[in-house]
């Protein structure tokens, strides 16, 4: 594997394997000393051109605990202010000796152009371009799935599991990376919001959905809830009454938590709007992964990382 770019870029197998690494990882960051020698002598580099705290700190210490040199690159005070393209600072910062780019943009495909169009040869990470892909969230996310049905040990997948994807689709790129990889795992995947913001395209890769939340909890007996981000920045049109609108018709509270099943999981990749698409009484809730997953997102970017760079298994 070169380059992480879709969660398309996994079959069943390699995103299994990329599980278990996560796994093994997560012993690492269990221990006293967290880290190990595997990527001496590599650098990565953190192309951000969109704010990020869990994506690009989660990949800096992933890549630190491996023993990578890291250079953080943020477009807010560097040369892109004066015009500098995607593609000389990504050939810049690889002449300083790149072997891995983690990039995020927000132009869907920027990735792949880094990757593809042969800019540069180091391996390309999508890290989240536009409302396309943000693949490793995916993982984390199925990690985090996996850690909390204890379907682990390693080799088990998320065969069954009733998921439900639940807000603004239209704008997420968690979405899009989750549904794919999901389905990949074996998972029945629902989508759910304003009819607005559910493009046809995506429901119809779906195993249901509805623009109903309340139906939703009636009507799919729910293992799991992701919740969406409202990506109020993206919108450029009204894509439902009022905020508060949003909250009462499609927000998950203390109330829906309570029809769920007693077991079943909430999920969120952060940054939450809380008393938008969900409030404490469930981001807090014992149900609650949010912290799982940003925990999780280390063991996962540790195992990106290690596949991209040192490749085999992690016993090799
Ligand atoms: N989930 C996620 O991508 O969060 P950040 O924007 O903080 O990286």
């Amino acid at each position: 594997m070169k380059h992480l770019l879709s969660a398309a870029d996994l079959d069943r197998h390699s995103a299994i394997e990329l599980l278990d690494i996560a796994s093994e990882m997560s012993g690492v960051n269990e221990r006293e000393i967290k880290k190990l020698p595997t990527l001496r002598g590599k650098t990565v580099v953190n192309l951000f051109f969109e704010d990020s705290t869990r994506t690009r700190i989660s990949f800096e210490v992933a890549a630190k605990r491996l023993s990578a040199d890291v250079i953080n690159f943020s477009a807010k005070g560097s040369s892109v202010s004066k015009g500098e393209s995607l593609k000389d600072t990504a050939q810049t910062l690889e002449a300083m000796g790149a072997d891995a780019v983690v990039v995020r943009h927000h132009a869907s495909g920027a990735a792949h152009a880094l990757a593809n169009r042969g800019w540069i040869s180091a391996s390309v990470v999508n890290a989240g371009d536009g409302t396309h892909e943000h693949p490793s969230q995916a993982l984390l996310d199925a990690y985090s799935l996996r850690e909390a049905i204890h379907a682990s040990p390693a080799g088990q997948s998320l065969e069954g599991l009733k998921v439900a994807i639940v807000g603004d689709i239209a704008h997420s790129r968690v979405a899009r990376s989750n549904l794919t990889l999901l389905k990949t795992l074996g998972a029945k995947v629902y989508l759910v919001g304003p009819a607005t913001l559910l493009p046809g395209a995506l429901t119809a890769q779906a195993d249901g959905f509805s623009y109903s939340l309340d139906d939703a909890i009636e009507d799919f007996d729910l293992d799991a809830v992701m919740m969406l981000r409202v990506q109020l920045e993206r919108m450029t049109a009204s894509f439902f009454p009022s905020e508060r609108e949003y909250a009462r018709i499609w927000g998950l509270n203390g109330d829906r938590l309570s029809r769920l099943k007693s077991d079943a999981l909430i999920l969120h990749p952060g940054p939450m709007n809380r008393g938008l698409e969900i409030d404490a009484k469930a981001s807090d809730s014992k149900n609650s992964l949010v912290l799982r997953q940003v925990a999780n997102g280390v063991n996962m970017r540790m195992a990106v990382l290690y596949k991209l760079l040192a490749g085999g298994s992690i016993n090799d």
